[in-house]
């Protein structure tokens, strides 16, 4: 995680703000605290990770402590509390996937990309890291890409690159 004093204050849109709202209608009076996750989902939708600064405001917004927030941010793998790249690859390495070329994939990747797990390009398009079963281990070798968390299944090397590719392009 950056310093605090490293992290830029953060505004949240109208726009946010407004999805904010509906998520917290969807739970009963005085349990705001219950929209906490998606809140945080949306945060990193459009700021691309947690900083502490963001998940502060959250708490204010949500009339709760801080460090509740924070405690719920670094239990889910699936919050960045670090900056990451545009686009996050997300390779299954757990057995089954490993069995059919999981390991290989990363080392391509890493080798394609020149950044090691959890670093960002220096274009700021791509961070890529190993996780855990996808469940989807029919169509192994897998990886999925955030926020829609969209799967590239029956994965080898070419369409590692065939697909870096396309996301340079977007
Ligand atoms: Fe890779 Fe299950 S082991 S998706």
């Amino acid at each position: 995680m950056l310093k605090v004093e490293q992290q830029q204050p953060v505004e949240f849109s109208s726009a946010l703000i407004a999805k904010f709202d509906e998520i917290v209608k969807r739970y009963p009076e005085g349990k705001q605290k219950s929209a906490l996750l998606p809140i945080l989902h949306e945060v990193q939708a459009e700021l691309g990770w947690l900083s502490n600064t963001a998940m502060d405001k959250v708490a204010d917004y949500l009339n709760i402590l801080p460090i509740e927030v924070y405690e719920v941010a670094s239990f889910y793998s699936m919050y960045f509390l670090k900056p990451q790249g545009k686009y996050m690859l997300e390779v299954c390495r757990t057995g089954p996937c490993c069995l059919v070329g999981a390991e290989k994939l990363m080392n391509h990747i890493e080798h394609r990309l020149g950044v090691k797990e959890g670093e960002v390009t220096g274009d700021g398009l791509f961070s890529w890291r190993g996780v855990e079963c996808l469940a989807a281990c029919g169509y192994a070798p897998v990886l999925q890409i955030g926020p829609e968390y969209t799967f590239y299944e029956n994965l080898n090397e070419q369409k590692v690159d065939e697909l870096i590719e396309d996301l340079r392009k977007r």
